[in-house]
């Protein structure tokens, strides 16, 4: 391994011969500046590692430095030194990324491990993105468990294929992500991903949305329009919540996918079509073939290459790691930089069972980030928001501080929570009886998070 290669900034001479000596014994290429102005000259010629910085210095100060530093652009790991820093300067030097502050005199143990934790930090996070490069959107599958490793490798091997690939998993698993990665893996990742979902098209609309429609072919139909499997030429279709596909709708796709040619609603002409089909469904389509919902023809096309995805809580190993993840990302829109989680608070997080996956997971960190006054998020804030979104009445909803977005959402999940258990989880009369068209109400549940029922694809089709 190349030997690393160290900044360090002191007024003081016999502190930078202390520490030259001792960092070089430990194998770092060590280079030392009395001040602000040889400080930024050698980062000019050099490029360095990692810096330690003093913050009281003859010509300037530590902080200024590293202010001008990120302004040029580099974005090297920064250690402070400081016999009297203030509480000020310490934000001031945290806000520029500095990765820690430590306290004169030096501890040589602490501050040794320290440079090498930061040092493996910054390789490891410089691999990750080599990696995520390389492989496209794989990579945004976080999660290193056992069963995520797997996975990825599945994920691989199905993009090298041509064949229909089903991506099996509960609501939230990630089966979207899945399905984006085999397309960015695959030989066709130049051409087009279109996906379709096929439980938010109303029932009379989804042929024309797979297969287009030419003008005047029924009643609003004013041009002629491409469906999914045109656009998707040369690409991948995502049909997303297969099991939820008409009956009627089933036959005719799997006609396409047996002659792999189409005629556009309401046109004769044949068009021949080079597209590859991943699907996903969150239902046992073996259970919905046995009681007649899914035709058994077009399970056995679809079902060339099933990848399944297990629940969260069946790969707790990942839960530390996707909540960091979500925390960065949440952190990162909501401008609050310093968030982190305690050591409880990821416990809790491990522990929880999450039906709603790793959805539920990114929504909940989410609310965190929001929710919590201080910079730690700890196990007591974790248990208040897991307690939130459920059952409220209409009086007591106003919480002081909560966006209103959050409060409204609050009010849509209690409602629907109730009339879907009302209904005995029948979405079909659900939807009726709150005057809503059923892909309103499937869109709604998912965008809220909320457990969609298995629906009844005979009341269904009288809907
Ligand atoms: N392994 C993962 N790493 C990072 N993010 C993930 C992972 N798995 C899922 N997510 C995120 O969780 C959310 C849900 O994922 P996705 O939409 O792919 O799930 P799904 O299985 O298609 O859900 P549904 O059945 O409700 O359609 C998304 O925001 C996605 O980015
Ligand atoms: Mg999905």
């Amino acid at each position: 391994m190349p030997r690393n290669h160290l900044l360090v900034v002191d007024d003081e001479v016999s502190i930078l011969a202390t520490l030259k000596k001792v960092l070089s014994l430990e194998g770092y290429s060590v280079d030392v500046a009395g001040g602000v102005a040889v400080a930024l000259e050698k980062m000019d010629r050099c490029s360095y590692d990692l810096a330690l910085l003093d913050v009281a210095l003859p010509d300037g100060n530590g902080v200024e430095l590293l202010e001008k530093w990120r302004a040029l652009g580099h974005t090297l790991p920064v250690l402070m030194m400081s016999g009297h820093a203030s509480v000020d300067i310490a934000v001031r030097a945290t806000k520029l990324g500095a990765t820690d502050f430590l306290e004169k005199p030096l501890n040589t143990d602490r501050l040794l491990l320290l440079i090498k934790n930061t040092l493996r930090l910054v390789r490891a996070e410089a691999e990750a993105h080599a990696l995520r490069c390389q492989t496209g959107v794989s990579s945004d599958l976080i999660g290193d468990s056992k069963v995520m490793l797997a996975l990825r490798d599945q994920i691989t091997r199905c993009a090298r294929a041509q064949a229909t690939v089903i991506v099996r998993g509960e609501r939230g698993t990630g089966k979207e992500l899945v399905a984006r990665a085999i397309h960015a893996q695959s030989k066709r990742a130049d051409g087009p991903l279109e996906k379709l979902n096929c439980a938010a098209v109303p029932n009379e609309l989804i042929e024309s949305e797979l297969f287009g429609h030419e003008a005047g072919a029924f009643t609003g139909a004013t041009k002629q329009r491409r469906g999914k499997f045109e656009r998707a030429s040369g690409g991948t279709l995502f049909l997303d919540e297969v099991g939820d596909m008409p009956l009627s709708m089933q036959a005719k796709l799997l006609r396409v996918l047996q002659e792999r040619e189409l005629e556009r609603v309401g046109g004769d002409d044949t068009i021949r079509i080079d597209v590859r089909v991943v699907a996903a469904t969150n239902r046992n389509l073996e259970e919905a073939c046995e009681s007649g919902e899914f035709r058994p023809d077009l399970y056995d096309r679809l079902n060339v290459l099933p990848l399944d995805i297990p629940p969260l809580r069946a790969r707790r190993d990942d839960i530390p790691i996707l909540s960091r993840h979500f925390l960065d990302v949440a952190r990162g829109i909501n401008e609050r930089p310093a968030m982190t989680f305690s050591d409880g608070a990821v416990r809790a997080l491990t522990e929880y069972n999450f039906p709603g996956n790793v959805r539920e997971l990114r929504n909940l960190v989410e609310r965190l980030v929001i929710l919590t006054p201080g910079d730690t998020i700890d196990e007591h804030a974790v248990a208040r928001c897991l307690g939130l979104g459920h059952a409220k009445t209409a009086s007591g909803v106003y919480r002081p501080g909560t966006p209103f977005r959050l409060l409204v959402e609050d009010c849509e999940r209690s409602i629907l929570d109730e009339a879907i258990r009302h209904h005995g989880g029948q979405m079909a009369s659900t939807a009726r009886a709150l005057g809503l068209e059923r892909s309103h109400l499937y869109k709604k549940c998912k965008a809220l998070g909320l457990r969609e029922s298995k629906t009844n694809i005979g009341e269904d089709s009288a809907n």
